[in-house]
């Protein structure tokens, strides 16, 4: 197991060449197993979440390669397999992306409930009921979903009580290749879900509504293998952005998307960072002070719960008072106390954290507990004063290409070494 450790304090100055989403990539993958043939997909990330899912469809019965770094060609002309077992579903829970894909195909998945994570209970009844109402049979036993139907899934209309990001997807997977019209209310509107439509629109689906919180799909028989470019990522690029903030400095981030960070960049701008767009490019930096801003997560286009971490650490290195809610996930403060460890000031009283900023955080010993708190170790530990080991850092490496690296292009003090 890897440790990173940080000697932090030192300003960064650079570019940064963003990769692709990994919240894009995973349904994407998924969407391959819709229909037989070849796939292309540009701009995957590296990644151990797209190491996983490629096992995950491999089990199945796909097979893909990379003929060259970032492209990967998956071919699906093959699929006998249905099960997504306990031992992947645990290890990264949106294996689920793989039940609307396979039951539409194949009429039958059968998938293991993720059960708790670092960050919450995180079910799956929004998915189930989504597919139930698409005329599937769906059973729980020994602690999977086995979900079947005869014959193809039937249109309807789908109300989500809470705009889920993957259950949307698998909604729309599933009824992409649906007898009759499917309509799905109180969508998620995240752009990972629009480059979704983009691919599945390419395969033949027919889908309205694009970037809104009604979908409407009318199933199609068949739908053929397309080519499609995974977005960049916006949780990377506002993980640099804070890091920026913490640590000082001007960063040029390339190959981004700016307009998908609409909520983070006018907090970025209210903290103090200076922040320019231009198309893919983004350039962000501080001279002078931050000031504290409260934050509260909600579903896109607010303010990302994924980017909640990132920014909690920012917080830690102003001078004021900040209130930042979630109100996503329950769970999701596991980094305070690791920021505490820092020297930060944050009392949480239930989804409320309230960070007294201390102006400087020291280095120390901390452990990465989920993927964005590790971020939000890193962005602390770049401004911090002193050496910061982080450890547990596979939780990084399932989220972020070569974070380490990036950061040391721009001039941090940062690398690896064996625990
Ligand atoms: C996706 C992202 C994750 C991000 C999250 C919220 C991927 C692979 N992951 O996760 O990085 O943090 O969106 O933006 O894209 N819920 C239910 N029942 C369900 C589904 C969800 O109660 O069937 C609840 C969850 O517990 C949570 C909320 O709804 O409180 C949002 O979850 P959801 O949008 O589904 O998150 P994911 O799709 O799992």
């Amino acid at each position: 197991m890897d440790k990173i450790i940080i000697e932090g304090g030192r300003p960064l100055h650079g570019e940064i060449f963003v990769s692709g989403a990994k919240n894009a990539a995973l349904p994407l993958i998924a969407a391959t197993l819709l229909c037989p043939g070849e796939h292309t997909l540009y701009n995957v990330p590296d990644l151990k979440d797209i190491r996983t899912i490629l096992v995950l469809l491999e089990t199945l019965g796909i097979t893909y390669h990379y003929p060259e770094p970032h492209t990967l060609v998956i071919n699906s002309d093959h699929v006998e397999g249905y099960e997504a077992s306990y031992d992947l579903v645990k290890t990264m829970r949106a294996s689920v992306l793989v039940l609307g894909p396979l039951l539409a195909r194949l009429g039958r998945a059968r998938v293991s409930l993720p059960g708790g994570c670092a960050i919450g209970a995180r079910p799956i009844n929004f998915h189930m009921q989504g597919l139930q109402k698409l005329g599937a049979q769906l059973e729980l036993e020994a602690g999977y979903v086995d979900a079947s139907v005869k014959g193809r899934l039937q249109g309807n209309t789908i109300y989500f009580d809470f705009p889920s990001v993957t259950g949307t997807e698998n909604m729309l997977m599933a009824a992409s290749l649906a007898q009759g019209k499917t309509i799905i209310k109180n969508a998620a509107k995240e752009p990972e879900i629009g480059n979704l439509i983009d691919m599945l629109t390419a395969m033949g689906a027919k889908i309205d509504g694009r970037g809104g919180d009604i979908l409407v799909i009318e199933g199609v028989a068949e739908l053929k293998p397309a080519a499609t470019t995974i977005i960049a990522d916006r949780i990377e690029t506002g993980t640099y952005i804070a890091a920026v903030g913490a640590a000082g400095g001007e960063l040029t981030l390339r190959n981004c998307n700016p307009a998908h960070l609409p909520s983070f960049l006018e907090k970025m701008r209210a903290v103090g960072i200076f922040i320019e767009e231009k198309d893919t490019v983004l350039v962000a930096g501080r001279s002078g002070p931050i000031k504290s801003v409260d934050i509260k997560t909600m579903p896109y286009p607010g303010f990302p719960t994924d980017l909640q971490a990132q920014i909690m650490a920012l917080m830690t290195c102003t001078n004021g008072l900040s209130v930042i809610d979630e109100t996503i996930f329950e769970n999701r403060f596991m980094h305070v106390a690791e920021l505490q460890r820092m020297g930060a000031d944050i009392r949480v009283e239930g989804g409320r954290a309230i960070v007294a900023g201390t102006g400087m955080l020291t280095g120390a010993q901390v452990m990465a507990t989920d993927l964005r708190a590790s971020a939000s170790l890193v962005v602390a530990g770049v401004a911090a004063q002193g050496v910061t080991t982080i450890s547990r850092v596979y939780h990084l490496d399932r989220g972020y290409e070569r974070l380490d690296e990036k950061l040391r292009q721009v001039g941090a003090k940062i690398w690896r070494e064996k625990e």
